[in-house]
């Protein structure tokens, strides 16, 4: 065998028994066959499913709708095709959240963003307790085809949900158009698993979150409440040139403007709110464009996402000076950063002797 093969089976055969191992203690523990179906009695600690178990959720084309958007771009086409299919297994699961959670950092990922996770969980994913108050980080994944060095992605996932015990990942496809059925599996996930979460906080994986001035921000504030704070963008237009990453022709939304909506990139909610936003996710119909599809469920509610000038979405000026303390005033989150930024930043902002002489307040 040549040595890079070698290693490879090594690595393939110490994962298998790595993941054997695991549902040995499950089933010894639990005395519970299944893997794919949640028990209903009382929560276990440990809920790590076996992905080899899972059966690929089924579900057919509408071949309808194919043929009445042969005319649409592919991406557009293969959504319409798959609309109707919002029922995806979940193949690799964290256990169910601490009674006494305060914050849940909830990160959309794409399975090849390691990267990305990695250095989240390193930086301002890291601390567990802030100001007392208990945060935990989860990554939300859905499927990949995509090979690291020949070979499956998805050993790696299962290596990084035994180490790290913060991946859920789903059988549906990982792409652009597939971040609805994401936002509707983790409403649903929350609802079962976590939901003493207080609040929710939920990104993307190259976003800078200032957890602090999060916690501090939301600390006095009731999760029994109505909060859904983020970068609010009104009027919006949806964009019909066909080329455009965000394109969205008439047939699939007429109206001129979008519902009031917080960019993806990173906004927060209270318990509350993230409940009835489950309630109303589940009975409207799936849009491509994720962050669309919650503010549109939101003014269903009837409910107006609340801007903070904090939240950076929509991009920042560059170049931007991370080494500049006033940026960390009050900020709680920027978007589109890589790594090498993320890192700078938490660096700087653990430093001690960071000030910004200008102050300002902003209040809910
Ligand atoms: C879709 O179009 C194909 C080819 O034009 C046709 O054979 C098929 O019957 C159509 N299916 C539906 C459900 O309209
Ligand atoms: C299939 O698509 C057509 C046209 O978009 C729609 O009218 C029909 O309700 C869909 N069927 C299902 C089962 O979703
Ligand atoms: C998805 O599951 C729900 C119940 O969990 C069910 O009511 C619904 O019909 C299912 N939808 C599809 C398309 O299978
Ligand atoms: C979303 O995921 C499902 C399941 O993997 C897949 O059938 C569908 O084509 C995906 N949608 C898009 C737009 O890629």
């Amino acid at each position: 065998m040549q040595p890079r093969t070698r290693r490879l089976s090594v690595y393939i055969f110490s994962a298998s028994l790595l993941a054997c191992l695991v549902y040995l203690r499950r089933e010894t523990k639990s005395g519970v066959l299944s893997a794919t179906k949640k028990p209903q009695g009382p929560k276990q600690k440990w809920t790590f499913s076996v992905p080899r178990q899972v059966e690929p959720s089924k579900c057919l084309p509408n071949l309808t709708a194919a043929n009445a958007s042969a005319s649409l771009p592919e991406l557009h086409r293969l959504f319409l095709t798959y609309k109707h299919c919002r029922n995806f297994s979940a193949v690799l699961k964290p256990s169910a959240c601490e009674a006494d959670t305060f914050l849940l950092l909830a990160i959309k990922s794409a399975p090849v963003n390691i990267d990305r996770r990695l250095t989240i969980r390193n930086t301002w994913g890291k601390e567990t307790l802030i100001g007392g108050k208990r945060v935990r980080l989860l990554f939300l994944l859905g499927h990949s085809e995509v090979r690291v060095q020949d070979h499956s992605l998805h050993q790696l996932l299962i290596y990084e949900s035994l180490e790290f015990d913060d991946v859920l990942q789903w059988d549906f496809a990982d792409n652009f158009f597939n971040l609805t059925l994401k936002e509707l599996h983790f409403l649903r996930w929350l609802t079962q698993d976590c939901p003493q979460a207080r609040f929710v906080l939920k990104g993307d994986d190259d976003v800078f979150v200032n957890t602090y001035n999060i916690v501090e921000f939301l600390k006095d504030l009731d999760p029994e409440k109505d909060l859904f704070v983020g970068d609010v963008i009104s009027k919006a237009r949806p964009i019909r040139h066909t080329k455009a990453k965000y394109f969205i022709p008439e047939s699939m939304y007429p109206a001129a403007f979008y519902p009031l909506y917080a960019g993806g990139g990173g906004y927060v909610m209270s318990q509350l709110t993230a409940q009835r936003l489950r309630a109303v996710a589940e009975d409207t119909e799936l849009f491509p464009i994720d962050d669309v599809f919650v503010g549109m469920c939101l003014a269903k509610i009837g409910m107006a996402p609340v801007h903070h000038p904090g939240f950076k979405t929509f991009g920042i000026q560059r170049p931007f000076n991370p080494f500049d303390p006033c940026l960390y005033k009050e900020l709680m989150i920027i978007h589109k950063l890589n790594p090498t930024e993320l890192w700078v930043m938490w660096t700087l902002l653990k430093a001690d002797g960071l000030r910004c002489a200008t102050s300002g307040s902003w209040k809910l």
